[in-house]
């Protein structure tokens, strides 16, 4: 096995080649780095559940979920690496979901003004998306991804075995992200997503390897087509900024909460956009089809405040991700007060 040839899939940055290894197996990471100048970087789940595939490497175990992803983290990291005798020639491996590679990225970047570092995501959000872009970065109290850098890894490997113990929240939450990619890019994947079912995915390592190679394609394309955020990649925004408002008055997790945010933009798309009302009610089927909620009693006086201060706004308008047809988006204008009209009256 150690010497099955890889093959990777290699994805073009400016001044950067990412090799994604897709169907892959976490044995293979020792074709790829040195096991004796290496550190992983892990959560407590997946340390316990993967317990076997950690065994001989040197692994740095941080405390799971959202509320860690802070510089005390990042402390606890370059603490444990000085230890480790860690120097230039070491190479980061983070092996986790979004949480972990965002901070992994971020030590790895920091560490002796910056070191190599890949990626081995293990959850569906971290799969199609939060490992792909070049984006690290921790949180600030509670302002989010604060602090960060833009460098890529030198590669991601997949290993679909690390999904078979992943949640279903957490099957849930990613597929939030893949509907949106589907709803901006690509209407096959649309199609393919209505015929199939959760039970297709997670029965079958080949569905969920093709959907998620995808997926890489649809961020990857739209990330180098714009990687310094001028353009293109705000259609990634797509349900983002109505579902990040109501995440944060809500507690909501992120998936459920785009997936709200995706039904308003669909709303708003009819409204300013010329989409049809027939399109957003299958954007409404498919969400539910994969457990996502499409109505949340929210509290719409806070919501509104937050939406304020979003970075969307200019002066009386705000840019807003709306939809031409079902995969297909682009950015129009909204005034505040038809915002406000469609948010009070017709959400
Ligand atoms: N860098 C980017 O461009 C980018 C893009 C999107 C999101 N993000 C970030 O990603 C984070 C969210 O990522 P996430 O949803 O993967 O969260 P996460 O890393 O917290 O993982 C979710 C939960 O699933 C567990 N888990 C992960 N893989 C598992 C597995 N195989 N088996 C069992 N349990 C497993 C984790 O321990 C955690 O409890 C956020 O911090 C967000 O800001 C970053
Ligand atoms: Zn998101």
């Amino acid at each position: 096995m150690k010497n099955k040839e890889m093959i990777s899939n290699k994805y073009q940055f400016s001044g950067k080649i990412v090799d994604a290894y897709f169907d892959s197996e976490f044995q293979m990471l020792e074709n790829l780095v040195k096991k004796e100048n290496t550190v992983l970087i892990t959560d407590k789940n997946i340390f316990d559940k993967h317990n076997e595939k950690f065994s001989a490497w040197k692994t740095v175990v941080l405390k799971p979920g959202e509320q860690f992803k802070n510089q005390k983290s990042v402390d606890e990291i370059i603490n444990q690496l000085i230890a480790l005798n860690a120097d230039r020639q070491t190479f980061i491996v983070g092996v986790g979901g979004g949480v972990v590679t965002d901070i992994a990225g971020f030590a790895a970047s920091i560490y002796m003004r910056g070191i190599k570092f890949g990626f081995v995501p293990t959850s569906i959000l971290g799969m199609v998306d939060a490992s792909i872009g070049g984006k690290n970065g921790i949180d600030v109290g509670v302002y989010k991804n604060l602090v960060g850098v833009i460098r890529h890894p030198e590669f991601l490997l997949y290993d679909y075995s690390f999904l078979e113990t992943l949640p279903d929240s957490e099957w849930i939450n990613g597929f939030a992200e893949i509907i949106k990619h589907s709803c901006i890019k690509d209407e096959k994947m649309f199609d393919v997503l209505e015929h199939k079912s959760f039970t297709d995915f997670q029965g079958s390592k080949e569905e969920i390897g093709k959907l998620i190679g995808s997926n890489v394609d649809i961020k990857y394309h739209v990330v180098a087509n714009d990687e310094f955020e001028t353009g293109e990649r705000k259609l990634l925004n797509f349900g983002h900024t109505i579902g990040h408002a109501i995440e944060n008055t809500s507690k909501l997790p992120h998936g459920s909460a785009i997936s709200i945010g995706m039904v308003a933009a669909g709303i708003i798309s009819e409204k300013i956009n010329g989409f049809s009302h027939f399109e957003t009610e299958k954007i409404k089927q498919l969400l539910s089809k994969y457990q996502l909620p499409v109505a949340f009693d929210f509290d719409r006086e806070k919501t509104w405040d937050i939406l304020l201060h979003d970075k969307k706004k200019a002066g009386n308008d705000m840019n807003f991700v709306v939809l031409d047809k079902i995969g297909k988006a682009s950015i129009k204008k909204i005034s505040l007060t038809d915002l406000h009209e469609i948010f009070f009256t017709q959400l």
